[in-house]
């Protein structure tokens, strides 16, 4: 199991150590939250802090840039200039965003690319993506902030792109997103993720080490 802990949970004032304490942690790739204040109600961080944390760690780092933003078609540029590995952005902008171009476009510029999918959209939606995708993001908590509850219900599409991929012979890796720490991880893996995004659970443990040692 890949572990992402998100950067949103970390301490902002030494971001930069922190990206490096979660990776001596053991973490395989840190996730970065990035919020516009008008697709989610929060505003977080944008390409310039990415672009901080990229220069803070260690080359080879896996940097993960989760997209809550209105307009990805604009702003994606941004943040593969700014180093990112992994750039999600979320289905629910089919119709004002052209998602498979962007998506090609993500892949183009030499970054995977990621959907996903928030707890109150059907799987259904992302389904005819799934051939140009890396990533499939499952969000188990409504996305916006760090520290809710996880939403057990989203597990079933986790199982659903799981047969997905099987039956159409792809490769995209399934992650989970919100509310998990040691307790959900099991149920998480069972149902088919591949990687869990980690805040709380990971930057606010006492042993973070351990934290990420537990949910592998
Ligand atoms: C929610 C973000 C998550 C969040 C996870 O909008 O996409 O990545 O930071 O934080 P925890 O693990 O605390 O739920
Ligand atoms: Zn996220």
């Amino acid at each position: 199991m890949l572990i992402a802990p998100s950067m949103l949970a970390c301490d902002f004032r030494r971001i930069g150590e922190e990206a490096v304490r979660a990776l001596n942690a053991g973490a395989d790739w840190l996730h970065l939250d990035v919020m516009d204040g008008s697709f989610v109600d929060n505003i977080s961080f944008g390409p310039d802090i990415c672009a901080a944390i990229r220069q803070a760690v260690p080359a080879g780092a896996f940097l993960d840039a989760h997209l809550m933003i209105d307009a990805p078609e604009h702003y994606y540029p941004r943040f593969v200039k700014a180093g990112m590995d992994m750039i999600t952005i979320h289905v629910e902008r089919e119709g004002a965003v052209d998602l498979t171009a962007t998506l090609a476009a993500i892949r183009q510029a030499g970054c995977k690319c990621g959907l996903a999918v928030n707890p109150a959209t059907p799987v259904e939606k992302v389904l005819p993506y799934l051939e140009g995708v890396d990533m499939v993001l499952v969000m188990s908590v409504v996305p916006g902030f760090g520290g809710q509850s996880f939403m057990g219900e989203v597990l079933e599409k986790v199982r659903t792109l799981k047969a997905e991929r099987s039956a159409r012979g792809l490769s995209f890796l399934i992650q989970m997103d919100g509310g998990i720490g040691p307790v959900q991880a099991p149920e998480c893996a069972e149902a088919g993720a591949d990687c869990l995004v980690a805040g709380s659970s990971t930057f606010r443990a006492a042993d973070m080490a351990a934290a990420i040692a537990s949910m592998k």
